[in-house]
Parts: structure tokens; sequence; C-alpha cells
């Protein structure tokens, strides 16, 4: 197969029709199209009905609260329970906040960088400012994207998510008060 990379580059290059046998192109290969007759099912369909308990990607399974940060339509105001707050989640959400978020909204949270600098748009908000917020809506926004800003579902995992909102949380209390009302050990 190694020769067929080079081989299929030259003949593109040089302009020629590559010959189907050599590159078998999916549109071409034989398939069932949407609703096609099929003479290998007894029913007679080629569109088959999923296996039972399948359910589709997007419907949520389980605790709404934890995947989207809503329960209903009110944003939850705690973290999920599967998520305990401690010092290893703060670390990752320290490490995520700088890789995904801090180029933006700053290394503080203060929507200070150099990318803010730039932004004719709609610069990145303060996020220190937004502390009577509900914990739920800080995943929201990473989850689902607010307003230009994109979602970041892509980026974090569910846990990523919600670690990166306790950081914020932790920046906003820093600035706040200091880490005064946080046990010792969390600091
Ligand atoms: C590319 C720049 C950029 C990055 C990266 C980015 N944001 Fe944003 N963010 C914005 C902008 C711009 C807005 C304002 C959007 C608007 O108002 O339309 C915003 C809005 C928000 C809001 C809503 C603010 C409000 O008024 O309630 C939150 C919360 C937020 N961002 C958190 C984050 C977090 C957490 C991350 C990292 C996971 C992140 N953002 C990454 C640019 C960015």
């Amino acid at each position: 197969m190694r020769w067929l990379i080079p081989a299929v580059g030259l003949a593109t290059l040089t302009g020629c029709e590559i010959p189907s046998e050599v590159l078998h192109r999916m549109e071409d290969q034989s398939k069932y199209e949407y609703y096609e007759a099929s003479e290998f099912w007894a029913d007679g369909r080629s569109m088959r009905t999923p296996p039972e308990g399948t359910i589709p990607r997007e419907r949520l399974v389980g605790d709404p609260g934890l995947t989207t940060g809503r329960v209903g339509a009110q944003f939850v105001n705690a973290f999920p329970q599967a998520i305990p707050v401690d010092k290893a989640l703060l670390q990752l959400g320290q490490k995520k906040y700088n890789i995904v978020c801090s180029q933006c909204h700053g290394v503080l949270g203060d929507g200070n960088s150099v990318v803010a600098e730039n932004m004719g748009l709609r610069l990145p908000p303060s996020l220190l400012e937004l502390s009577s917020k509900p914990t739920g809506h800080f995943y929201a926004a990473i989850n689902e994207g607010y307003g230009v800003m994109p979602s970041f579902s892509g980026e974090l995992n569910t846990r990523e998510r919600w670690a990166v909102v306790a950081y914020v949380r932790a920046l906003q209390s820093a600035r706040a008060g200091g880490a005064q009302p946080l046990p010792q050990e969390n600091r």
C-alpha cells in the first residue's frame, strides 16, 4: 500500500484521472441509500430499527445538574455530588483554566489579556465581577458557549469543566476576601 500514496499524489499532480479500482471512492462503493429496499432482510427494508434500549446521544440520562449545570430551567447553585471540590479538582481547574480560558479572560480572571486588548467585537468580561451568578451559569457557559464565546465542551470533559468552574470560584473568592474562608488544606 505504501506506493499508493505517492502514486496517487503524482497522478493528482499530473492531472490524471485516478482509476476507480485504485481509489475506491466511498460515493461509488456499494451501499444502501435511505429508505432503499433490501433483499437481504426479511422485512425488505434496508433501514433497521435500533436495538431495544438504544437512546439518542442528545437525550440526557442520569444527572442533568451534572451534565448541563441546570435542573429544569434553573441553574444549579452548588457543585454536583459526583464532583467533590478538593485540592485535586482545584489543581486540575487551574491547569485547564490557564490553558483554555486565560488567554481571553486573563490569568487572574479579571479580563486583562493580550487577546482582550486586541478584540474589537465584544470583550471577554472579568469573571471576578460575576460571583453572584449561580455555579451552573459558569458550567453552562463553558458547555454551551455564551454569546460570541464558543463552547469549550470539545476541549474539556465534564469533570474538567466543573474543575474550571471551581477554579473560577477560587479566583473570585481570592479577589473578594483572600483564602481565609477556605479550609487550610484547600488554600
Ligand atoms: C477566545 C476568547 C475566550 C476564551 C478562550 C474564553 N472566553 Fe469566556 N467569554 C469570551 C467573550 C468575548 C465573552 C462575552 C461573550 C458575549 O457577551 O457575547 C465571554 C463570556 C464568558 C462568560 C459569561 C459572562 C457573563 O456575563 O455571564 C463566562 C462565564 C465565561 N466566558 C467563562 C469562560 C471560561 C470558564 C473559559 C474557559 C473554559 C472561557 N470563558 C474561555 C471570550 C473567551
